[in-house]
């Protein structure tokens, strides 16, 4: 070999070797960053119930009660067979973790038990109520804790339930809530949801949704007006003369 080509070989082994010191802090670098979180879609499908649904849905229910209903949007059959979608999911994720699933009273009662009676993973219960609402027909904003919880959360996977979230008002004050609690997580499963009401100050994710809901004065399925209607097996809406009276 002559003395030249050694010469070049060096030259290149010890730009091999320096590649490869460039190579391992690149990789080390790549190992360094996080994975960027992945956005969740949340499926919102949307459904509008036919007249054979009020008709039968009337004929359930107190009579005083059937003559204010304007209209059904969720029937009972569409809310669990989402429901059923949503827990799947749920226990999809929440794999080999216990759930902590806090409902927010008095509006989550129905939809927090025919979700938590689908789910393939286990979870303890527990409540919290807070109150911006009072008898009227519009938010306060005002949001006030009135029961909190029976359970410290601390390193607990939280899964906030919650039938309706409407300006965000009240889920943006429970984030708060939670924020300093050292939770293991914290997400949100909710019935409906009204987008279009959302305050614009507020930036919410919600891990699970049922059904985006349009801008209506919804009742059933858990959500009340004056206390009435809370344990129709359905999501109607209300004819206006039902809540202006009041
Ligand atoms: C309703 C609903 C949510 C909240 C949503 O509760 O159950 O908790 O309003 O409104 P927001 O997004 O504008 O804050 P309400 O105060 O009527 O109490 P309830 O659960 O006892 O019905």
């Amino acid at each position: 070999m002559s003395k030249q080509v050694v010469a070049v070989d060096k030259a290149f082994l010890e730009k091999l070797a320096g590649f490869s010191d460039f190579l391992k802090e690149g990789l080390k670098e790549l190992k360094a960053k996080k994975e960027p979180k992945k956005k969740r879609v949340t499926r919102k499908p949307s459904y509008k119930a036919s007249d054979e649904d009020l008709k039968q849905a009337r004929e359930t229910i107190p009579p005083q009660w059937a003559k204010s209903l304007k209209t059904i949007l969720f029937p009972q059959q569409k809310i669990e067979a989402r429901l059923k979608e949503m827990a799947a999911e749920i226990s999809h994720d929440y794999q080999g973790k216990e759930i902590l699933a806090v409902g927010l009273l008095t509006g989550c009662i129905m939809f927090q038990m025919n979700l938590l009676k689908y789910l393939t993973v286990p979870y303890k219960l527990d409540f919290i109520k807070v109150s911006s609402y009072g008898s009227g027909t519009q938010s306060s904003g005002n949001v006030r804790l009135k029961k909190d919880l029976s359970m410290d959360p601390m390193g607990k996977h939280i899964l906030i339930t919650e039938d309706l979230i409407d300006t965000g008002k009240t889920l943006a004050f429970i984030a708060k809530y939670f924020s300093d609690k050292k939770c293991a997580s914290v997400k949100i499963a909710c019935l409906l949801s009204k987008e279009a009401r959302r305050d614009q100050d507020i930036d919410l994710e919600v891990d699970y949704c049922g059904f985006e809901c349009p801008d209506e004065f919804v009742v059933g399925y858990g959500m009340d007006f004056a206390e009435h209607y809370r344990a129709l097996p359905f999501v109607g809406v209300l004819k206006e003369e039902a809540f202006m009276k009041k």
